[in-house]
């Protein structure tokens, strides 16, 4: 059962986007809203349902990620009424619906069957959720301008949304820590998979995203979907990037470990930790995240060239020349919220030197950032620096050597406060 505190701020929390919906549908002209939560569909030619995870809109409101074919209905002036979809089923069971404080701002009602609820005097009606749900609903499905408008709601965090995230960094900080002590004895990647489902008691596809685990040349593959059972003969890096969801909140860290008797990659993930540090220290109102991700590429030049991997090259000279974009391919992080990356990050698009960036706004109070610089020995990334014109500036043998080790990533969340930022991540190691 959460504490007291939490669920008076979920009563908050539920008066602010009240108050936050109302205004967005009075702006938009619209007098109501159904929000859909969405149901798992079959996998194509089977009978299997993939794994539900509800709407976003639904669980800002909610939290409750397992419940389809539910609906929400909100409107200027009245409780939001939830319906819940309760069919008498002898194949599977129904979620129960814990009795707190929150559920007393809204009109809950049970159906047995799947179809909208009826929305009497509803005037014009915005309806939106997954469109494969939506058929013959009546109302306007997912207008853009309302979307996108509702999506904003979802930027500055409430104090509610802020401890729920702060709970899915503590419970994924003693997965990471019982991940790590695995692997430094000798685990499978699937065997750190397991050890860090029993910390969290989360199972894997409760999950925000599917874990990444990676041992050794895995950890250079970004997104990493696969798990051996088998562990290797010499166990040299460890990079799992794992969340947890706590009452629809995601957290979303990444931690890499070194082997035994790995001193130089030990020393790299060293180095770019101390560059993490810095990083998670810019975050701040008024800063523009675009800036935290160019600082990053000094970093990355800053501990190539320290590290020998990048010789006789200013810092400056390996990112303009493209060395620093071949070792850390991707951004340098996104909004986090009820998804695990979260939506409006981008009212502009990235530029060309930072293409895979998904937050492109200056930060604001209220704002919640992963910070997640990496520094990877991906071969084909590689490849064109190494037998380019700046080959002779590049230390391949040592590429080499640490080419085994895959590559680092290092993960905090991190909320923008009025003065600066705090560190959900860092603390729940506390
Ligand atoms: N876990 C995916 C990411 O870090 O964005
Ligand atoms: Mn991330
Ligand atoms: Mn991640």
């Amino acid at each position: 059962m959460p504490d007291t505190d939490l669920l008076t701020l979920q009563v908050d929390h539920m008066g602010i986007l009240q108050r936050r919906y109302e205004q967005v549908l009075e702006e938009q002209g619209y007098d109501s809203l159904l929000i859909s939560s969405g149901a798992a569909p079959l996998r194509y030619g089977d009978d299997q349902a993939w794994h539900f995870q509800g709407y976003g809109p639904f669980l800002h409101w909610t939290g409750l990620t397992g419940f389809e074919h539910a609906w929400l209905l909100i409107r200027k002036g009245h409780k939001p009424v939830l319906s819940l979809h309760q069919p008498v089923d002898f194949w599977h069971a129904s979620l129960e619906l814990a009795q707190e404080p929150w559920l007393a701002e809204l009109e809950v009602r049970f159906s047995e069957s799947q179809s909208t609820p009826e929305v009497p005097g509803a005037g014009r009606l915005a309806v939106i959720g997954d469109p494969r749900l939506l058929a013959g609903v009546p109302g306007e499905h997912n207008p853009g301008a309302l979307c996108a408008a509702l999506d904003e709601t979802r930027v500055h965090k409430t104090a509610y949304e802020i401890a729920c995230l702060a709970q899915a960094n503590k419970v994924a900080v003693a997965g990471h820590r019982a991940a790590r002590d695995a692997f430094l004895a000798g685990a499978s990647e699937f065997e750190v998979s397991l050890a860090y489902q029993r910390a969290t008691q989360q199972r894997e596809a409760d999950a925000p995203y599917h874990s990444i685990i990676g041992v050794n040349e895995h950890a250079g593959t970004l997104h990493y979907q696969y798990y051996d059972t088998a562990a290797p003969a010499k166990s040299r890096s460890l990079l799992i990037d794992a969340g947890v969801r706590y009452r629809g909140y995601c957290s979303d860290v990444t931690r890499t470990t070194a082997g035994v008797g790995e001193g130089r990659f030990a020393a790299l993930v060293q180095g770019l930790e101390q560059w993490q540090f810095r990083l998670c220290d810019m975050v701040a109102p008024g800063v523009d995240y675009l800036d935290i991700h160019r600082k990053t590429h000094l970093g990355i030049a800053a501990l190539l060239g320290s590290a020998g991997l990048v010789n006789g090259l200013s810092d400056e000279d390996m990112v303009t020349e493209g060395v620093t974009r071949a070792f850390f391919p991707h951004g340098i992080g996104h909004f986090l919220g009820v998804q695990v990356h979260d939506v409006a990050g981008k009212p502009v698009p990235a530029p060309a030197d930072a293409p895979f960036l998904r937050l492109m706004r200056t930060l604001e109070p209220g704002m919640v950032v992963t910070i997640e610089p990496g520094l990877y020995f991906i071969p084909s990334l590689l490849e064109p620096v190494l037998s380019g014109p700046l080959e002779r500036h590049i230390n391949r043998s040592r590429i080499d050597e640490l080419q085994g080790c895959g590559g680092i990533r290092i993960e905090d969340n991190v909320v923008v406060t009025d003065s600066g930022h705090r560190n959900l991540t860092r603390e729940a190691e506390v």
